[in-house]
């Protein structure tokens, strides 16, 4: 049994533990810690797991109990927690992304580096999530067969409901960081340039964000990603890609289906009631990220699935390019 303290227990930190004492069969939350005293003991409380409660994540980091640590604090404080499992050697899935500044992404990666080095393992992985979901995997398989032709690019809709205290950098480094890490492991190709653009501006969202947010980026392969990035007012947690590729194209549709489109059978979406966040659609991808996490503990044996530190550098890096230009 594999015993975890989860850092942050809002949204997905208690979605995390929740998935991990139902659905991972060989692994338990028994330590949380986060600055919201009353709803780290409703989510102790719920859980029932619960022997450690703390305001300090070093508490958690250093108690022997504790096997793993899953980080899921809002982003500016991923890099000093990041370095608490460094410093006391704890396999760690720290939500995306790696840092809220290239500064700390560029500092925590080199500590990561130098003390993975030193044990001769893997310590630590981030939640690009995405990689473990079954859609976002069926399409890179339908692209990866060759039957629609070679891909060309990526027509990307990524829409928040509501974004509370989201910038306009936000948008790129929080949100459109996970599509800076899909489509490099889709397509197995560096980025090359991120160009932003805001349309009309929604008043959904404050004056000085600037949401809606458009980008187009190549991958050195030449692929483009024409993406739109929303974090006030869709209808709904509303995520999809379409990829087009020489005689045909693959849909992810907002409820994770995927329809293949050719000349003799062109598949449709599904339609529905959306959800506003992002927990029901992504559930099976955190669940299998979460038992993949626990078998690599459990086998040491690494799997190449998750996006390591670098990875997550490079998503940092790639969505400052185009936040440097979104000012
Ligand atoms: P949230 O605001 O719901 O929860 C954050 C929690 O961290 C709160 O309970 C807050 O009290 C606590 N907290 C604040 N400062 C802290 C500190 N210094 N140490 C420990 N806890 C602290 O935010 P949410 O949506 O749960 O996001 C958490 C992280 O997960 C963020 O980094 C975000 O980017 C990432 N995220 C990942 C998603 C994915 O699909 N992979 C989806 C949404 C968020």
């Amino acid at each position: 049994m594999i015993k975890v303290g989860v850092i942050g227990t809002g949204v997905m930190g208690a979605g995390h533990a929740r998935f991990i004492n139902q659905n991972v069969s060989n692994a338990q939350v028994i330590g949380i810690s986060d600055i919201n005293v009353s709803g780290m003991q409703a989510l102790s409380d719920e859980l029932k797991t619960i022997k450690f409660q703390t305001t300090n994540p070093e508490e958690l980091a250093q108690n022997p109990e504790i096997d793993a640590l899953l980080i899921a604090s809002p982003d500016q404080f991923h890099a000093d927690q990041l370095r608490l499992a460094l410093k006391y050697k704890k396999p760690t899935l720290c939500e995306k992304p790696l840092a809220s500044t290239l500064e700390d992404a560029r500092a925590i990666t080199k500590e990561i580096d130098e003390v993975e080095a030193s044990l001769g393992k893997k310590l630590i992985n981030i939640g690009f999530m995405r990689r473990f979901d079954p859609g976002f995997i069926k399409v890179k398989e339908v692209v990866n067969s060759g039957k629609l032709g070679k891909p060309l690019y990526v027509r990307v809709v990524s829409r928040n409901h509501f974004s509370p205290g989201t910038t306009s950098e936000g948008i790129l480094i929080n949100s459109a960081v996970h599509d800076f890490d899909i489509y490099r492991w889709m397509f197995n190709s560096e980025w090359e340039s991120v160009q932003p653009f805001h349309p009309r501006h929604t008043d959904q969202a404050p004056e000085d964000v600037k949401d809606p947010l458009i980008f187009i980026a190549k991958m050195k392969n030449g692929i483009v990603l024409m993406a739109n990035a929303s974090a006030n007012g869709a209808a709904g947690y509303d995520t999809r890609a379409e990829v087009v590729c020489e005689t045909g194209s693959v849909e992810l549709g907002p409820f994770g289906d995927v329809a293949v489109r050719t000349l003799d059978n062109f598949e449709a979406n599904k339609g529905g009631k959306m959800e506003i966040n992002w927990m029901k659609k992504f559930e099976q991808a955190y669940i299998d990220e979460l038992k993949a996490w626990i078998a690599e503990i459990e086998t040491g044996v690494v799997n190449t699935n998750f996006a390591t530190h670098r990875d997550a550098l490079i998503a940092n890096e790639t969505a400052q390019l185009g936040a440097d230009l979104f000012r």
